[in-house]
């Protein structure tokens, strides 16, 4: 069989992380082009991966790239036009996370993708993640007894590129950009059946005062249908490197699992080292060096599943449906800390963009 043909768009951090695990891990895979707003960075993102096609305009990427699937690793305020761009083209598409800025925007998605009878996916890896995946088949099997509370963590002291800091581009802040990952982790440890309830949330700016707009600090707290908690601690001011963890209580056991510091190894280098996947800041004194992040955090895993099933006619694991969920529940938690009071579920406003609902909560 002939391999399926995937356009990158974008040339960042997460495209770098993709374009690797096709490369290692999704032998059935191609990606046949990669899109980047300067032609020099398309161009060199190429040359250094092998990719035979780039452009610096990612409507003709999807069009005239001759590719089977639209990976969507752009901005989230372009994430709603490059998949409907994307599935009007004929094109199955996986989105980086977040699905997009408003629920209008996400119904769209979902709509425009089934119109077209295109698959789309919804790119959260920590569904894939192998550790967490063993945590999950081990509360499937009962080994916590009932569950009745999670938590997940994600933190760092910022993000790489300008555009996360601007909430027009982004959406909000640290809950938009790590929070999304603890929600749907949530939902996905739980099966997507018990629904949310109500949602708690506080948020501040505590260390990018005058960079951004946004929250860099942040805690929610949900509650789903049956009585099961989900507390969501993110961090864009945490130092000291990446967190990622995840804390799972039962009233038979529980289990606590680390992505990164778990599966470090102790380092100690007075001169310090070149490579900070870590976001460490510094590489010198003691630090905890990290190795296959991509496949830790279930990168590779998520895009061969997407291969698959755009293969073998599948429906993936992950929906847009399920990326609409989580927004709802961000909407939610920025609506929460806006009020200063729980927000009941199912919960739905009309904004530009969630973290509005912080901002002006009138
Ligand atoms: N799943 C994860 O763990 C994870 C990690 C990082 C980023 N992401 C997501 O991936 C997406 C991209 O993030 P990133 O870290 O790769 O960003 P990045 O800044 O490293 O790269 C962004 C890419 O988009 C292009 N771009 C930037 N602004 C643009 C504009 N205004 N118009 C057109 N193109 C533009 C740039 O050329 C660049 O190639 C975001 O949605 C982000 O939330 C996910």
């Amino acid at each position: 069989m002939t391999k399926t043909k995937v356009a990158l768009l974008g040339a960042g951090f997460i495209a770098d992380i993709h374009l690797e695990s096709y490369h290692r891990f999704v032998p059935d895979a191609e990606v046949v082009a990669v899109y980047a707003r300067r032609p020099e960075r398309a161009q060199s993102f190429a040359q250094r991966h092998g990719v035979a096609r780039w452009f610096s305009d990612w409507e003709r990427a999807i069009t005239d790239s001759g590719c089977d699937v639209v990976d969507v690793c752009l901005p989230n305020f372009l994430h709603a036009r490059a998949v409907r761009a994307a599935a009007q083209a004929g094109k199955h598409v996986i989105v980086e996370k977040p699905l997009c800025l408003t629920l209008e925007e996400a119904d769209e998605m979902v709509a425009v993708c089934q119109s077209h009878r295109r698959k789309l996916m919804y790119a959260e890896e920590l569904c894939f993640a192998p550790k967490y995946e063993r945590v999950r088949k081990l509360a499937g099997e009962g080994a916590f007894g009932q569950l009745y509370q999670l938590k997940q963590a994600e933190k760092h002291s910022g993000p790489h590129s300008d555009w996360f800091y601007d909430i027009n581009q982004s959406g909000g802040g640290v809950l938009m950009d790590m929070g999304c990952h603890a929600l749907a982790w949530f939902r996905w440890m739980l099966g997507g059946q018990p629904k949310p309830v109500s949602v708690y949330a506080h948020m501040n700016t505590v260390f990018h005062h005058g960079r951004t707009q946004g929250e860099d600090n942040s805690v929610v707290i949900v509650e789903f249908e049956g009585g099961v908690v989900g507390i969501a601690e993110n961090s864009w001011a945490k130092h000291g490197g990446m967190e990622d963890s995840a804390e799972v209580y039962g009233t038979g056991g529980v289990c606590y699992a680390d992505l990164f510091q778990g599966n470090a190894a102790l380092t100690y280098s007075e001169k310090g080292y070149g490579y900070a996947m870590e976001k460490a800041g510094s590489t010198r004194g003691w630090t905890f060096t990290i190795f296959e992040e991509a496949f830790n955090q279930g990168y590779p895993q998520e895009l061969k599943h997407f291969i698959d099933c755009v293969r073998n006619d599948q429906p993936p694991l992950v929906t847009g449906a399920d990326g609409r969920a989580v927004l709802e529940l961000l909407y939610a938690a920025y609506a929460s800390a806006g009020r200063g009071q729980k927000v009941k579920c199912p919960f739905t406003a009309k904004v530009a963009k969630p973290i509005d609902l912080w901002l002006k909560p009138a």
